[in-house]
């Protein structure tokens, strides 16, 4: 086996970096990622990190020849385009768009969860700001009934960049959110995530506890 080719920036309880490594093994590539661990928070950044990403953020993958990039979207986009089994993002059409727009939807989720997770665990309590923490946690409460109503039977159909965002994204809720529940108002989507939580590439990068 072949030296790895690239190196990812990585935390073990980022979703986002999940959301690469889930891909990564489905498609078969993780022999050419080294993974380089960044202690990162957004207080205490990360130097070595921010030399190759001025943004401070994880995932960033360098890529063989020096270059850069991030972030997990275009890290998705441009290691489906290294392998050559099924597209894990539709090259084009309506799919394409449907695929990316309930990828978004996921990475929308992971977004409110991740800030409401900064404000809870980096804030002082007497600073919390409860109206805003609320809003963040009704997004996610929309987006996953969205889910629940309208797309089912579309992520049971491949485990595609929208089904990896997602599975990434209730892998965080419960992680960081049990106390959200989110599976009592979505059965479906506590159905469809008790499968796919189950595959190679969701056990192995689970979250450290
Ligand atoms: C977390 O510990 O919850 C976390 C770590 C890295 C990125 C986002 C969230």
């Amino acid at each position: 086996m072949s030296a790895p080719s690239m190196t990812l920036f990585h935390n073990p309880a980022s979703p986002y970096v999940r959301k690469v490594r889930v891909l990564l093994h489905e498609t078969g590539q993780q022999s050419r990622v080294a993974l380089q661990l960044s202690q990162l928070s957004p207080v205490h950044p990360d130097a070595a990190l921010n030399l190759d990403n001025p943004l401070g953020k994880i995932p960033a993958l360098r890529l063989a020849d020096g270059t850069v990039i991030h972030d997990s979207r275009v890290i998705l986009d441009y290691l489906d385009h290294q392998h050559v089994g099924n597209p894990r993002i539709p090259r084009d059409g309506p799919a394409r768009w449907r695929r990316l727009t309930l990828a978004s939807m996921a990475d929308g989720i992971l977004d409110a969860a991740v800030l409401v997770r900064y404000e809870l665990a980096l804030r002082a309590p007497e600073k919390h700001w409860e109206q805003w923490l609320e809003a963040q946690r009704d997004k996610m409460r929309r987006a996953l009934a969205a889910f629940e109503a309208q797309a089912i039977a579309e992520l049971a159909s491949h485990f595609d960049v929208a089904a990896i965002s997602l599975a990434c994204a209730l892998g965080y809720l419960d992680f960081r959110h049990p106390d959200l529940q989110w599976r009592t108002a979505n059965p479906q989507l506590a159905a469809w995530y008790a499968q796919v939580s189950q595959r190679e590439s969701m056990r192995e990068t689970e979250p450290p506890q």
